[in-house]
Formats: structure tokens, C-alpha cells, sequence
């Protein structure tokens, strides 16, 4: 069976998207296991070797009858990494790979030649052409309200504008954190629901039990964008900020130099301990397994397809 057929067959049209410090192989597991896309950011290893580790563990554990897995790298011009992280992403052929934060070009010949899919996630409309020029297979579309790495465009004005040029898969990011939203996704033209923030309380989930319960305690009025500490415009929870000393409305307005390279830059603040999530954080309301939050989100799904049924009669 083709990865596209595994994606055809998905229980929920929805991955649960790669997040730094969050999503770890229990996660992976758990979400293809329930019937979406898991995944894994590659910079929660240190090195190359560890990466393959991650990616041995999941593989084992997975069968076809599961959702297909999904690796994130970082396609960075300061990430040194890449070639090496490429011969572990030969040798264990993960089923989907997202490129972020650069080009999708030098991931996509050896992603391709095994029968895996490259999605790009991007910004903005202009990157979105760059990557579907280059030819990957799917666009994950991040748009205001998401996340870590945020984007600012509508998803009202996003994927009606990239429908124009690409028709390969496309993953709407931001905010989504409902049934109902997953499906709103595929009324305006995407193929699946990307999810970080629904994730991070999931008893899978690396984070801690503190940054699990801020979760729970906190609304989009609790976030911050800011470039303070990645450099590029992330959506940061204020109270996690407070809790390290910090004051949130001295960070809004500094921006960090971005570095993948692994060394601390001198001049950017160390941000462990600084927590992401997106606005559908205000959903939240408890710490449940991967394959509840899954449960809830089909039940959510197919409730909302009856309910809408009447408008298109
Ligand atoms: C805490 C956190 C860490 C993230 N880390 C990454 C990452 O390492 N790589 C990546 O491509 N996206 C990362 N993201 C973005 C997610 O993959 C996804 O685009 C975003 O969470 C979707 O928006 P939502 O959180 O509103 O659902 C992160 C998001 C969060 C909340």
C-alpha cells in the first residue's frame, strides 16, 4: 500500500504536527495508532544517530494497518546537520517528511526515491509557490493563531489563494483544535487539520506536567508573538515568561538572530522553559491520551458533517 493510500484511509483527515520538546516516539505511536498522521521534529535529537534511534523505535512499532508517521526537519541554511539526518532518512524511509524553516529542495530526491511524501510548511503565498515549484507533494499552510513558528495570514485567504497553483495535499495549521475546525479545513479547500497545541497535554507528550497544566489554565489572551527567542515570529504562553523572571512587554519588540547550528549565540537570552502554544489553547480543559483527544475530535467531526449536512441540500 502507497503512503497516499495509507492517507486515504485515515480515520480523521488530521495529523498531529511536529513540536520542539513535545512530540517524541510515545506520541508518534499513539496518534498513527488512533488513526492520524503522528510526527516528530528531528532538532528533539542532538545528533544524527539519535535521530535514527527515534525513527528505528517508531518504525518497529507501527504496521500498515496504522496511520502513517511523519519526520520534520529543519532545512535551515545554519542547520550543519541536514546530510547526515538525509542518510538516516534513507535508511528508515519514514513515510511522510515536512520540511520547515527552508527550502524542501535538498529533501526531496532521497524522500522521493523511496516512495515517501515531502510536505513544506510555509508562511507566507510566496513560499508556498517556491516549494510547489520545487515539487513536493503537499503544503502545510500555517496561518495566524498557531503555535511555536506562527504564520499571519487568514486560512480564509491562504488556501483559496495557494488552490490556485498547487493541487497536491494540502495541511491547514492554526488553531484547530475541534472537529468542527478539522472539517472547516476541507470545506475551504485543504485535505487534512494540523494540530500542534490540541497535542501538548496528551499523556504522551514530552512536555512537562507544569507546561501541561498551563495548557489547561491558560486562553489566547495568556500568548505572546514575539521574535524574542527564536528569531522568527512565535506564539509564546506569557505565563511561562512570568514564571522565569521574565517581563513579557520588554520581550515583544526584541528579536533573536536565528541559529540552528546548536551553539547558544551569546546574545540570545537562553528560552528554556519558555512554552509554545497557539489560540485553541482556551480549549483545553484537561490532560488526556493521545488516542481520547483523537476520540473526542472524531465524535466532534462526524457530529458537525450531520449537523451540516442541511446546508448543502
Ligand atoms: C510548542 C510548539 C513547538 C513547535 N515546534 C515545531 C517544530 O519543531 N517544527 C515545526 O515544523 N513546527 C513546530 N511547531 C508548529 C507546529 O508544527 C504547528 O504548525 C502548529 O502547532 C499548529 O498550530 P496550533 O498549535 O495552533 O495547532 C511547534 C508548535 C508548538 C506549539
Amino acid at each position: 500500500m502507497t503512503v497516499r493510500d495509507r492517507l486515504s484511509r485515515l480515520r480523521l483527515p488530521a495529523f498531529a504536527a511536529p513540536m520542539f520538546l513535545v512530540s517524541g516516539p510515545d506520541l508518534v505511536v499513539a496518534c498513527s495508532r488512533a488513526g492520524i498522521v503522528g510526527s516528530f521534529p528531528a532538532p528533539n535529537l542532538r545528533s544524527s544517530a539519535e535521530l535514527g534511534d527515534w525513527m528505528g523505535r517508531i518504525a518497529g512499532q507501527l504496521t500498515a494497518d496504522d496511520a502513517p508517521w511523519a519526520l520534520n526537519l529543519v532545512t535551515h541554511s545554519t542547520s550543519p546537520r541536514l546530510p547526515r539526518d538525509l542518510e538516516q532518512v534513507a535508511e528508515h524511509q519514514p513515510p511522510i517528511v515536512i520540511t520547515a524553516l527552508g527550502s524542501p529542495k535538498p529533501v526531496l530526491p532521497t524522500v522521493q526515491a523511496y516512495g515517501g511524501l515531502v510536505f513544506a510548511d510555509v508562511i507566507s503565498v510566496d513560499l508556498a509557490k517556491k516549494a510547489a515549484d520545487a515539487g513536493v507533494d503537499g503544503l502545510v499552510l500555517v496561518c495566524t493563531g498557531a503555535g511555536g513558528h506562527t504564520g499571519d495570514l487568514s486560512p480564509l485567504v491562504f488556501v483559496e489563494r495557494v488552490r490556485r497553483f498547487f493541487d497536491g495535499y494540502i495541511a491547514l495549521a492554526g488553531a484547530i483544535t475541534t472537529g468542527e475546525a478539522i472539517l472547516a479545513a476541507q470545506v475551504l479547500g485543504a485535505d487534512f487539520g494540523y494540530l500542534g497545541t490540541a497535542f501538548i497535554p496528551a499523556r504522551e507528550s514530552m512536555a512537562s506536567d507544569a507546561y501541561k497544566q498551563m495548557c489547561v489554565d491558560s486562553s489566547a489572551g495568556d500568548l505572546m508573538v514575539t521574535r524574542a527567542f527564536t528569531g522568527a515570529r512565535a506564539s509564546m504562553l506569557k505565563p511561562s515568561m512570568v514564571a522565569r523572571g521574565l517581563d513579557p512587554a520588554e520581550l515583544e519588540f526584541k528579536v533573536a538572530r536565528m541559529n540552528f547550528t546548536g551553539r547558544q549565540d551569546e546574545t540570545v537570552k537562553p528560552w528554556s522553559g519558555i512554552w509554545g502554544a497557539g489560540q485553541g489553547v482556551g480549549k483545553i480543559d484537561r490532560v488526556e491520551s493521545a488516542a481520547e483527544i483523537v476520540d473526542r475530535l472524531a465524535a466532534e467531526y462526524d457530529a458537525a458533517r450531520l449537523r451540516t449536512r442541511g446546508l448543502c441540500a
